[in-house]
């Protein structure tokens, strides 16, 4: 099992199903075998681009013996229905975000791939950055001694085009939520890994600007279980939109994440990072303005998790909990403008 391909196929052939076609491609014990979409049409064209084949429906891709993990890359609403069929056909899954809608369904997707015994990952692929490694290794040091405040700021920009073009973004059935569920998960899991868990003291979510059945601003209040406190902006409608600001300030330093990368880092009076700010605002106008190394490095791991190399870094239960506490927020409604 040691020296294993691993043999992939990928549902769903939109913007981020190119990413993992090209992550897949950047690892030696990978392989892509073929793709299905919405339509044979669209995994036909998806497929030529690759040289792979096109299937006609998930049920063919599954029913393929060649085929050893599949990566679920359509909207949002299908992934729980679409993880189920995989592990039922006793595949491997690589599971976009968000996991799911609910926590009460993450739990039944992490309980089915227990029962299936296969290996299931969910992509949380900004964890894998060397930056937030770090800040994970100094918070578990405890370098920043006891922490006080742990706030994330995710002010995006999309505009009416980004909803009006997609049959499915901004809809409460297949997106499931809007500035949190969709674009501000990343930054909700990443808060959640480095800090650990938290509940929400109070929240209020708005549909301030786009005409969407979700919120494009929400705001939150936490109480993490190691004392600190925290809040949560998300929003679609800040104009020009600015890169994801996660900062987090204790008793001995504080250090700020902006996107994947430390912008300042402050321990016992030293400055060990300071950084000027980027050009550029990255994804936070342009949603596929990211580069698919992280998402390569996560397969990597997954494989090595199937071929029992090493253990799996991004489970089921991880995968959920950005989820329950996007689900906390929402508990507090949805307000109009
Ligand atoms: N990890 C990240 O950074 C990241 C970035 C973007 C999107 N995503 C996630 O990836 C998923 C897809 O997003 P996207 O931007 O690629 O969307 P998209 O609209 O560009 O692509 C979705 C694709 O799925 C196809 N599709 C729709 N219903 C289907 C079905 N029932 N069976 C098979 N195919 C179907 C569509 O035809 C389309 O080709 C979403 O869940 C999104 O949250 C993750």
């Amino acid at each position: 099992m040691a020296d294993k391909t691993i043999r992939f196929g990928i549902l769903g052939c939109g913007a981020i199903a190119r990413f993992h076609a090209d992550a897949i491609a950047m690892l030696d014990n990978a392989e892509l075998i073929g793709v299905a979409g919405s339509s044979l049409e669209s995994a036909q064209r998806f497929a030529l681009g690759y040289q792979v084949k096109a299937y006609a429906d998930y049920n063919e891709m599954l029913a393929d013996q060649n085929v050893d993990a599949v990566c679920i890359c359509t909207p949002s609403g299908f992934h729980a229905e679409n993880t189920m069929q995989a592990l039922h056909a006793k595949k491997h899954v690589v599971l976009e975000k968000p996991m799911t809608f609910t926590k009460a369904e993450a739990k039944a997707i992490a309980a089915e791939a227990e029962k299936s015994g296969c290996v299931l990952t969910v992509i949380c692929q900004l964890r894998f950055s060397e930056d937030v490694r770090r800040v994970k290794k100094l918070l578990a040091d405890r370098a920043l001694g006891e922490l006080v405040f742990c706030d994330l700021y995710m002010k995006y920009w999309r505009d009416h085009a980004y909803y009006a073009s997609s049959n499915w973004k901004g809809t409460r059935r297949f997106d499931g939520g809007g500035a949190l569920m969709n674009q501000g998960i990343h930054g909700i899991d990443l808060l959640l890994y480095l800090v650990g868990n938290a509940k929400v003291v109070h929240a209020k979510n708005c549909t301030r600007l786009h005409d969407i059945e979700v919120e494009d601003a929400s705001m939150a209040m936490l109480q993490f279980e190691n004392g600190a406190m925290g809040v949560i902006e998300a929003s679609t409608c800040v104009w020009p939109g600015f890169e994801r600001r996660l900062e987090i300030n204790g008793t001995r330093g504080s250090v700020i994440l902006v996107e994947n990368q430390i912008q300042k880092l402050i321990i016992d009076g030293e400055t060990l990072v300071e950084r000027q700010q980027r050009a550029g605002n990255g994804t936070a106008s342009n949603p596929t303005a990211f580069a698919c190394d992280l998402h390569a490095l996560q397969i990597s791991n997954f494989i090595d998790a199937i071929c029992g190399r090493d253990e799996l870094l991004i489970t089921a239960a991880e995968g959920g909990r950005a989820v329950a506490l996007i689900e906390e927020i929402y508990q507090f409604g949805l307000q109009g403008r």
